[in-house]
């Protein structure tokens, strides 16, 4: 139980990644605030979690776009999660898969509010008590779209490249207050991911899978549960974890 009473917030914790993460924290003894949009997976997430870890859950219905809704809601936090020890901004996605001249600006939109302004607006709503407490961990998901660019994801990749410069920055600003930034880098998991980019079709998000042994939600879950869980002098920087099938030359 080595989170034993840390209170650990995970965003886009209904699918993936995020719902991963939730399970692996919790059955390292940590309390659990889920944020996402789509509150009856977070309702079945906590109930799980409740029963198989009996573990304490505060589940927020959550828009990350949305910088007023997230600062009301995580103000208005129950005492028993006010202080968050763990902030794993995790909520993000890819909307379609399009040169720059073909692509829909409402998809641009979306990417940049989510994965960019989103993971800011959460950040700075619980940055301030993490500094004032003189401890907190901040884990931010980043992808190996932040050290290349692809073919027709311009903007999902600028989106992940600005995650890296944000999670350097968040390092900087919390230099010598305790505070521990980390930023994990996933290659290719299977999740809902290509569902979501390609808008439901999913013989057409199938396919992204076929041909390679993609990584699975947990596999990431744990590299972040590694980073959490060492003493408090050591710091994570920065982690990439690929497919071992997925040959990329990163930056
Ligand atoms: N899968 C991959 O290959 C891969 C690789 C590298 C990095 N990543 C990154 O990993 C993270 C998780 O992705 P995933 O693969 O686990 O995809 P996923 O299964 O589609 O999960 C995405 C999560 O983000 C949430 N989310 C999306 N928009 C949101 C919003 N506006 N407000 C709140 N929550 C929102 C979703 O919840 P709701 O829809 O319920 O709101 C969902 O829980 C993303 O940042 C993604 O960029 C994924």
């Amino acid at each position: 139980m080595k989170l034993n009473n840390k209170v650990a917030l995970v965003t886009g914790a209904s699918s993936g990644i995020g719902y991963a993460t939730a399970v692996a924290l919790a059955a390292l003894g940590a309390k659990l605030i889920l944020c996402a949009r789509r509150a009856d997976r977070l309702q079945e997430l906590s109930d799980k979690l409740k029963s198989d870890y009996e573990t304490s859950v505060h589940c927020i219905e959550l828009d990350v776009t949305q910088a007023l809704e997230v600062k009301k809601a995580l103000s208005a936090l129950p005492l028993e999660f006010s202080q968050i020890d763990i902030l794993v901004n995790n909520a993000g996605l890819a909307a379609g898969l399009d040169t720059i001249v073909d692509a829909k600006i409402e998809d641009w939109d979306q990417m940049i509010d989510t994965n960019v302004k989103g993971l800011l607006y959460v950040t700075q709503a619980i940055m301030p008590a993490m500094l004032s407490r003189k401890t907190g961990h901040i884990v931010n998901i980043g992808s190996i779209a932040g050290h290349l660019v692809y073919p027709k994801g311009s903007v999902y990749c600028a989106t992940k490249h600005a995650v890296k410069a944000l999670s350097r920055a968040m390092k900087l600003e919390c230099q010598g207050t305790g505070i521990r930034v980390t930023e994990v880098d996933p290659g290719l998991v299977e999740t809902e991911f290509s569902l979501v980019r390609f808008k439901g079709d999913a013989e057409r998000a199938k396919k992204v899978y076929a041909s390679i042994t993609a990584m699975k939600p947990e596999d990431i879950a744990d590299a972040i549960a590694y980073c959490v869980t060492r003493p408090a002098h050591v710091c994570v920087a920065e982690i990439t974890v690929n497919a071992t099938e997925q040959a990329v030359q990163l930056v």
